[in-house]
């Protein structure tokens, strides 16, 4: 990269990364797709950002950050804003974690400016991953970022099925110390093999604090959807001792993009054993599972993941409610806010002892058809989201014990279902603390809200997972979760989560709130 184009890209990466910051630069990318494209492909020139672009970075950022304490900025990494994301600031008191956000990083308050630099170093890392090389990415049917700003390229399939006798019909190569094995979810031995797998080398937080801890009912649950193809769990074995390293699965889906129902496999629980990490088994895996979807005369795919890699179709992020601020501060789940104390943060989370809508209840296997209803209307706004059907909204939504939970108010004049609020249950190890060992966390999933106020139906989530005993309630800013996600207290994660389609072209990146699904 010659020094001439250090200028314009400094800009546009410093416009990007405060744009986190910023609330009006945050809206122009948001809203502004061209500025955002234009963003974009600046980046997407930039091949190997060296020391000297960090540089011109650092300049800028050291003249706002006072003499001391000297800031040592991170390293660039290749592998940061995993999916699991801690929280930023949470502790603040509402009014001025808000300041926070809103206000231009040139007026953050010096003793916010490390918190803040480190933060936009962070970010700055992800840009930067932008203009990361991909060798596997680019031979794949994907969003390529030299396409970025392209408009004359078409929305839809980036390829064409090929006639189904032409896929592979035998796996890919592995290398000669494994050998493939699909894994039936159903037995207990094969569950818990998988279980522990993850359990051990799935998705951590950027500092290795806390690590996805998937149940085994989970699991069946999330791989056993209507229609499930037992060949699409997938798993590699050690020739040697059988043992399981590698794992990745897809379940079938019907995406509606636009005006279009596709047929789509979501890929997830994408795991390679630490041991055998950057050895490129990854990709195989990916195009194994992909060539398995083909064999289905299926040829799109969606997925998310922490990482970059060409193109997202839109980035999210987490935000964190405190049910239990002392744990979640004991374990460096989040911190204790400047300026308060222990009593204080307590305070500030605590919540009523019982929900306020009158009519909120459970869901029952009555309600499938009135929630299949509302969650179809609803689902119908967003440009990306799930098409579910009766028989979808029973095994997705269906209360299931330490799984998923779904409540919804029922008028008590009318008996007529009105709001829908569902979260599902994903707890994390926590790493190495002596006093826990588990983090019991509940995640936002589908919330309809018709009748009773969004903000309402989501503080009673709240009320319900805190009587049952959550830790934390997270959610993304998909669907119209922004709209109550400050009201309510939820902090900002230090992490992002990126969302994908194989196969699929969308002409622009959408905004979150475009968005209408959450995957597992
Ligand atoms: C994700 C994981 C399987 C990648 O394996 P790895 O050994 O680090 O990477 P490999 O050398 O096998 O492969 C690297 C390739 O995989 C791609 N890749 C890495 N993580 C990916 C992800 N989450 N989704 C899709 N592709 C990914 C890389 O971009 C790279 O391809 P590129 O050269 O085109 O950019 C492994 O790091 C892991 O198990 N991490 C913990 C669990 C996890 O984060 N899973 C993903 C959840 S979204």
């Amino acid at each position: 990269m010659e020094q001439r184009h250090y200028g314009a890209e400094s800009t546009i990466f410093l416009c990007l990364r405060r744009s986190a910051r910023s609330r009006r630069l945050r809206t122009t990318l948001d809203q502004d797709p061209s500025f955002r494209l234009r963003a974009l492909s600046i980046l997407s020139e930039l091949q190997d950002p060296s020391p000297d672009l960090l540089e011109v970075y650092r300049k800028p950022l050291r003249s706002e950050s006072p003499p001391s304490p000297p800031w040592a900025p991170r390293p660039p990494s290749s592998d940061f804003a995993l999916r699991i994301t801690k929280m930023v600031d949470s502790n603040l008191p509402p009014d001025s974690a808000k300041e926070n956000v809103d206000r231009d990083s040139n007026q953050i308050p010096a003793e916010n400016v490390e918190k803040s630099l480190d933060s936009i170093i962070r970010e700055l890392n992800d840009s930067i991953s932008v203009g990361k090389k991909h060798k596997f990415w680019e031979t794949q049917p994907v969003g390529q970022y030299k396409d970025l700003g392209d408009s004359s390229l078409p929305e839809g399939p980036i390829e064409l099925p090929t006639p189904l006798q032409e896929v592979k019909q035998e796996p890919y190569n592995l290398p000669s110390q494994y050998v493939w094995t699909t894994c039936d979810m159903t037995s207990e031995e094969t569950c818990n093999e998988v279980y522990n797998l993850l359990k051990n080398n799935y998705v951590e937080d950027d500092e290795n604090m806390f690590r996805f801890n998937y149940s085994k009912e989970f699991l069946r649950w999330a791989l056993h959807p209507p229609g499930y193809f037992q060949s699409w769990h997938i798993g590699v074995r050690a020739k040697a001792n059988k043992k399981l390293v590698a794992f990745i699965t897809g379940i079938p889906a019907r995406l509606r993009v636009r005006n279009e129902v596709v047929k789509m496999a979501e890929v997830n629980f994408l795991c390679v054993h630490k041991k055998l990490r950057s050895k490129r088994l990854a990709p195989v895996l990916i195009k194994e599972v992909t060539r398995r979807v083909h064999l289905e005369n299926i040829w799109q795919a969606a997925y998310t993941a922490g990482v970059i890699i060409p193109t997202p179709i839109t980035t999210c992020q987490y935000w964190h409610r405190s049910l239990n601020p002392k744990k979640l501060i004991d374990v460096g789940f989040s911190r204790l806010g400047a300026r308060m104390t222990m009593s204080r943060t307590i305070k500030l989370y605590k919540l009523p002892d019982s929900t306020s809508t009158p009519g909120f209840r459970k869901m029952e296997l009555r309600d499938v058809p009135a929630v299949t209803r509302l969650l179809r209307e609803y689902l119908s706004q967003f440009a990306v989201a799930p098409d579910l059907d009766e028989d979808d909204v029973e095994h997705w939504m269906l209360p299931t014990k330490n799984v998923v939970d779904t409540f919804l108010v029922e008028s008590p004049d009318t008996h007529e279902i009105t709001d829908i609020c569902s979260f599902y249950t994903l707890p994390s190890t926590i790493l190495g603390n002596q006093n826990y060992s588990i983090l019991k966390a509940a995640y936002s999933y589908y919330n309809v809200s018709t009748k009773t106020p969004l903000l309402q139906l989501m503080n009673d989530a709240l009320i319900v997972a805190k009587q049952m005993d959550y830790d934390v309630f997270n959610a993304l800013d998909v669907m119209q979760n922004e709209s109550f996600l400050k009201e309510l207290k939820f902090g900002p994660g230090d992490g992002q989560l990126h969302y994908y389609l194989y196969n699929y072209r969308l002409r622009e990146a959408l905004r979150p709130s475009e968005l209408g699904l959450v995957l597992l």
